[in-house]
């Protein structure tokens, strides 16, 4: 199951890429912001130089950040050249306009992760576009009243009727169960804030097992 981490926090990456429990990372302004204040370029090529450090060249999305198409194209091609990552990915938010931005990076051999999609109409378009991900927000469609599974069920079927290699990515996790429950529904992969990982690790159950096996072994070693 390819889990990538929803995350600009180097010190959260890293934590992940040492674990080997990430198959990608995406980020998109807001989670940037959350970031203390630098050079946006500086951090991803830091965030880029992790995944390299610990050999693990994993996808890396990073999304333009202007609602002008034109900017967009201008932005897309100029993160490539100066982040120099070679799993980079340019996110791009799902549009009419959009389309014609996604379809003309993807003819110029740029990666695209078209984000911000809410149904699976915009997955269609954004997958017959040239999209290499299409990320459908979970949270996001929850907070309108959207069931969101069966809109990944739908996607899915249409993208594998398709033949198309786009990959479903939902992302908007709330809740570590949104997880597994996205996989089941059909999503090839999850990107998630990595506050979920260490719970989706444990259980006190776990814990409450180990510690007897440690009790019965010291007893037996007396
Ligand atoms: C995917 O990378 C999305 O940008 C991200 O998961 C959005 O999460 P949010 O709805 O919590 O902002």
């Amino acid at each position: 199951m390819k889990i990538f981490s929803d995350t600009a926090n180097l010190n959260d990456i890293e934590s992940n890429l040492s674990r080997g429990i990430v198959s990608g990372i995406t980020t998109n302004p807001s989670i940037l912001s959350k970031e203390p204040k630098t050079d946006f370029v500086k951090h991803i090529k830091k965030i880029a130089a992790l995944c390299i450090k610990y050999n693990s060249i994993v996808p890396l999305s990073v999304e333009v950040f202007t609602g002008n198409a034109k900017k967009m194209v201008k932005q897309a091609i100029e993160l490539v050249d100066k982040i120099n990552y070679e799993n980079i990915n340019i996110k791009v938010p799902i549009g009419w306009n959009e389309l014609e931005v996604i379809n003309y990076l993807v003819k110029q051999g740029i990666k695209i992760n078209a984000t911000c999609l809410f149904n699976e109409a915009q997955c269609v378009l954004a997958a017959n576009a040239g999209a290499t991900y299409v990320s459908l927000f979970m949270g996001r469609m929850k907070d309108i009243g959207v069931e969101p599974l069966g809109v990944i069920k739908k996607t899915r079927t249409l993208i594998d009727w398709s033949g198309k290699d786009t990959e479903i990515i939902i992302g908007s996790i709330r809740h570590e169960r949104d997880i597994i429950d996205s996989f089941i529904a059909g999503a090839h992969i999850v990107t998630a804030d990595p506050k979920f990982f260490p719970k989706m690790a444990t259980h006190p159950q776990t814990d409450k097992s180990v510690e007897g096996f440690l009790k019965d072994f010291e007893q037996w070693l007396k």
